[in-house]
């Protein structure tokens, strides 16, 4: 519910993004190409021929056309290790390649072999170990390997890859080993796919998040965004990322306001009530609270909130006084992520004056908050039983059911709202969404045209209709309506303008013309007015990526990062951050991979 007046182009930015999900992969390597001169690498890339014998399902078929002839070999014991003892070792013969033993060989033996026998005894070994493999012996698997490994005068990648799998194989799997033994392979092959995406899983399982994505960043870009198990793994890891490093921001950035913007759009979801009156013989604290209700009036929220604290700790010495401080304190706990302590000073608000249902109704959005619709459900209960003709309790009922998609619903509860109080804005938009949201919508543009009438000095409808309008194609009209908003908040005086509307201008020219000049113009504009309007940063970081500045885009999902106030906004630009520098990664460690990728990106588009 905090959310809602910025919710439709935060959702908008989101479909945005999701829809150009691919662009975004893609838009890195245009980059890479203008960086100059990748192209001549190409042929460079897939020159290193891949050894057959693979040890995983996929390759089998393909090693059995590839390595017959490489004979099989007999089970015949040669005593390298002689009873004897190492009297003997320097008489032995160096063992037929036919013949490979089951005991390994020391270091000066295996020198004491010819280089070519060394590497048939190495593939016959290899061999074996696959067998090893298929059997499910994985530990004398990995002992074969290992032996091949250590005849072979030139190891190959697979030997490293196949004991690799051998371990992840074990149980426990050996990550750490995985990741050593792919290492080994990928320094001999870069481009080994197979490789990348064990050292991928691996690291998953070690949390070394980053690389693994690194790495299976490099595999689905190498295997042409045709392996869907390795691009869904991408997604997988970014999250376990992203959400971890949520987790330590939040954890050491502590208590911080959310945007100008953003506040504003909360405090703005609830009718403006009287002040509280002054008791006869105020204290400091009451006084401090009245100053405090000016702060917020005057929109100066950071002072507000100190003025908020210091009146509750100076003492507030009436019940609806210290309520509605109570309130205000939760208030902004909750918009600073402290659903809890919100929770609290909200509570306590209301044990003080039970018929404040305007706490009752924000404790609601703290279980919403909380994901728990039910108790959010049972508070707009208690608030009715305390007032029932209370506009914002169906007002914020609506805002519930319309998150849950329940539009019918929520279009009723909006409906009794203005029919208590046909003054808030607010309800007749929403409104007019859910209508639209329910497919309704002829009557969406009727309420919309309507509620343009009733409140011919708010900028609000006229940017909300814009958003419909945008979502019908009907650009040109929106744009309009975009202008008429923002030249409204333009007259405000003593308060920033919502740049919301400059912001949907940009998404729509960028839609309606393709023109992302004009957009990020836009955007510029918006955040030159308000610094921390997050919609801007998020749709200047898309627009970033589709010109392939990908500096630019990073830079803008980190100041994302910065602005988001909840969690889960906070994992979203994280996620982006991350993709995108994996990808900035991939063309660092495969330049010559830039011309593919932007083959692939043209052909995608
Ligand atoms: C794996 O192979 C080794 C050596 O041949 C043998 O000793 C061991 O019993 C085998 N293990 C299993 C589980 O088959
Ligand atoms: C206000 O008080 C709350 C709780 O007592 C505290 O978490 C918050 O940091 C304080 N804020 C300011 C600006 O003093
Ligand atoms: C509001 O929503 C509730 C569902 O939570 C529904 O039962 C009720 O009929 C709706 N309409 C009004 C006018 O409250």
């Amino acid at each position: 519910m905090a959310s809602e007046h910025t919710g439709g182009i935060v959702e908008r930015v989101q479909d945005f993004v999701s829809e150009n999900k691919r662009a975004i992969i893609i838009g890195t390597a245009a980059l890479a190409l203008a960086a100059g001169g990748a192209a001549a690498y190409y042929a460079s890339t897939s020159s290193r021929p891949r050894g057959p014998g693979d040890v995983e399902k996929a390759e089998r078929r393909e090693k059995k056309k590839a390595s017959h002839g490489k004979g099989s070999h007999g089970k015949k014991k040669k005593g390298v290790k002689d009873q004897d003892g190492p009297i003997l070792e320097e008489r032995v013969p160096p063992p037929k390649v036919e013949e490979v033993s089951e005991e390994a060989l020391t270091a000066e033996q295996i020198l004491a072999i010819p280089e070519e026998e060394r590497t048939k005894t190495a593939a016959s070994l290899k061999t074996k170990g696959n067998t090893a493999y298929q059997n499910r012996n994985f530990t004398q698997a990995a002992a074969l390997y290992t032996r091949a490994i250590e005849v072979s005068p030139k190891p190959e990648p697979v030997f490293y890859s196949n004991r690799a799998a051998c371990y992840v194989n074990m149980s426990p799997p050996k990550h750490d080993l995985v990741v050593l033994d792919c290492d080994e392979a990928l320094k001999l092959d870069a481009n080994y796919v197979k490789a990348l995406n064990r050292r991928a899983i691996a690291l998953e399982g070690l949390e070394r998040y980053e690389e693994s994505i690194r790495d299976f960043t490099a595999a689905t870009i190498l295997d042409k965004f045709q392996n869907q198990a390795t691009a869904s793994a991408v997604e997988r890891v970014l999250k376990a990322l992203s959400t971890k490093k949520a987790a330590e921001i939040i954890a050491v950035r502590g208590a911080r306001l959310p945007s100008f913007t953003f506040i504003s759009a909360y405090f703005a979801a609830f009718r403006p009530r009287a002040h509280p009156t002054l008791p006869e013989n105020p204290s400091t604290g009451d006084n401090t609270l009245i100053l405090a209700l000016e702060a917020l009036a005057a929109a100066d929220y950071p002072h507000a909130v100190t003025l908020i604290n210091e009146s509750l700790e100076q003492g507030i010495s009436w019940d609806e006084g210290k309520a509605e401080a109570l309130n205000l304190r939760g208030t902004f706990k909750f918009l600073v992520g402290d659903v809890e302590g919100a929770k609290v000073d909200l509570t306590e608000s209301i044990k003080l004056v039970p018929s404040f249902t305007q706490s009752i109704v924000k404790i609601a959005s703290v279980h919403m908050e909380q994901g728990n619709a039910k108790l959010a459900f049972e508070c707009f209960d208690d608030a009715i039983k305390q007032n029932q003709n209370d506009p914002d309790i169906y007002y914020h009922r609506g805002q519930v059911l319309f998150i849950m998609n329940e539009f019918t619903d929520a279009a009723m509860n909006y409906t009794k709202s203005t029919e208590l109080d046909g003054q808030f804005v607010f309800s007749h938009i929403q409104l007019a969404v859910a209508q639209y949201k329910s497919g309704n919508v002829a009557n969406s543009m009727a309420t919309f045209r309507r509620t343009l009438k009733a409140f011919p000095q708010r900028s609000e409808p006229q940017n909300y209709y814009g958003e419909l309008l945008m979502d019908q194609q009907r650009f040109e009209d929106a744009v309009e309506k975009f202008d008429k908003a923002f030249e409204m908040e333009k007259q405000k005086v003593g308060t920033i303008p919502n740049v919301l509307p400059l912001v949907n201008k940009g998404l729509a020219l960028y839609q309606w013309k393709q023109d992302i000049t004009e957009a990020e113009k836009c955007c510029n504009e918006a955040l030159e007015v308000d610094p921390e309007c997050e919609a801007a940063v998020a749709t200047l970081a898309q627009l970033n990526l589709q010109q392939s500045k990908i500096g630019d885009a990073v830079k803008m999902f980190s100041r994302q990062a910065e602005l988001a106030r909840s969690e889960p906004e906070l994992v979203g630009a994280l996620t982006f951050k991350y993709a995108t520098l994996s990808q900035m990664e991939f063309l660092k460690n495969y330049p010559s991979m830039a011309a593919q990728l932007n083959q692939m990106a043209m052909n995608m588009a």
